[in-house]
């Protein structure tokens, strides 16, 4: 790409940003009729959140259901003289990478539309692919995810937003300029989308970052995503032979996995929340189940890395066949966990609805203080 900003702290808030240069950009060039966007269903949500946030209509495409694979003739029939453009995923949250993703910017572009490119997860392409080439027009990757900055506990986060040249004039504003050998901060800026983070975004999140690209340098960058490859495709070997566990779509899959634990819930009455609760007691962080709504059934999502160890796995893979074997022989024990960990278990039915939610300490007032 040919121009940066770091301004937006996250992933979601830099495909926001890519979606309101998507519009100032049709405006400009009187197509503000064009009020579609495209995504794909195992794209992440922020995909279709945020163009939808930004006034679109969202276009969600599903997979070929035999392989899970992007459909690329659900997606020449989705395009229009409407169409804003794409927001995709890819590898897709489910670990399916799209090789047809050259042809699928081709098709946008064709019908007038711009491309951005969701990289928030960028573990399996790192130094392997490149956005541009395979014709995107923006892109984000997250640094608080694929750069090793800490994505925990809020971060926090930031995006690293690129975009072509065509684009560069949209970028929030301030970018940075060098003129006359003195890097100053350009404010002048009359087609920017403005501001989209108060100062310059989270600032030391981008100089860890920096300093871990500077530090691992290009060959280091892609042999962590050919690890993190490596690492995935052996926990996946061995986590499919795991009682209750399988696999929902057969296509190859790159640095992640979406698995469902459907056939144990329907031997044992033992889920994926319960799962998740026993494996504490062996010491193991729970792991990512999906997005809502759950579109597979009982879903789970390891992701490795490339920082794991060859014992880690196996470690964490032995912790889920013996979680297994105890869902079939004791119900009752996986149902009641945790039974090691200092918070015990947590009840979800309040996520579910809204009544009982509380977004600030004035709704929290209002909606429990009256009882
Ligand atoms: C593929 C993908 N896109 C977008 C996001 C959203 O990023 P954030 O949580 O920083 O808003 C994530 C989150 O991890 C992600 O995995």
């Amino acid at each position: 790409m040919d121009a940066f900003t770091f301004q937006p702290p996250g992933g979601s808030a830099g495909c926001y940003n890519n979606a309101l240069i998507m519009r100032k950009y049709h405006a400009d060039r009187g197509e503000a009729h064009r009020d579609e966007v495209i995504t794909t269903i195992f794209s992440h949500p922020c995909d279709a959140a945020t163009p939808a946030t930004a006034g679109y209509k969202v276009v969600t495409l599903y997979p070929d259901p035999e392989t899970g694979l992007p459909d690329t003739e659900a997606l020449k029939e989705a395009v229009g003289p409407r169409t804003a453009g794409c927001f995709i995923t890819n590898p897709e949250d489910i670990g399916i990478f799209n090789k047809h993703i050259d042809e699928w910017t081709g098709i946008i572009h064709e019908a007038g539309g711009l491309c951005s490119y969701d990289q928030a997860n960028a573990n399996a392409i790192m130094g392997v692919t490149r956005a541009r080439e395979a014709g995107f027009d923006m892109l984000f990757f997250n640094l608080h995810k694929t750069f090793s900055s800490p994505h925990g506990s809020s971060g926090p986060g930031s995006a690293a937003v690129g975009v072509t040249k065509m684009l560069e004039e949209y970028l929030p504003s301030p970018v940075i300029m060098k003129k006359d050998g003195i890097y100053r901060l350009d404010y002048d800026r009359p087609k920017s989308i403005g501001k989209v983070r108060d100062f310059m975004g989270n600032l030391p999140v981008v100089v860890r970052s920096y300093a871990w690209c500077m530090a691992m340098g290009a060959k280091g960058l892609r042999e962590a995503a050919e690890v993190s490859m490596i690492n995935n495709q052996y926990l996946l070997e061995k986590v499919k032979k795991i009682r209750g566990v399988s696999l929902t779509y057969p296509a190859h899959r790159v640095d992640q996995a979406r698995l469902s634990l459907e056939q144990m819930k329907r031997d044992t009455g033992i889920g994926i929340g319960d799962v998740n609760r026993r494996v504490v007691d062996y010491g193991v962080q729970s792991f990512f189940t999906s997005h809502h709504p759950w579109l597979i059934p009982e879903p789970f999502t390891p992701e490795p890395c490339e920082t794991y160890s060859k014992a880690d796995i196996d470690y964490w893979c032995a912790v889920l066949e013996k979680v297994s074997e105890e869902a079939y022989s004791d119900p009752e024990l996986v149902k009641s966990a945790p039974h090691n960990s200092c918070i015990h278990k947590i009840t979800w039915d309040g996520f579910n609805d809204p009544d009982r939610w509380a977004m600030s300490w004035r709704a929290y007032k209002k909606k429990e203080m009256k009882k």
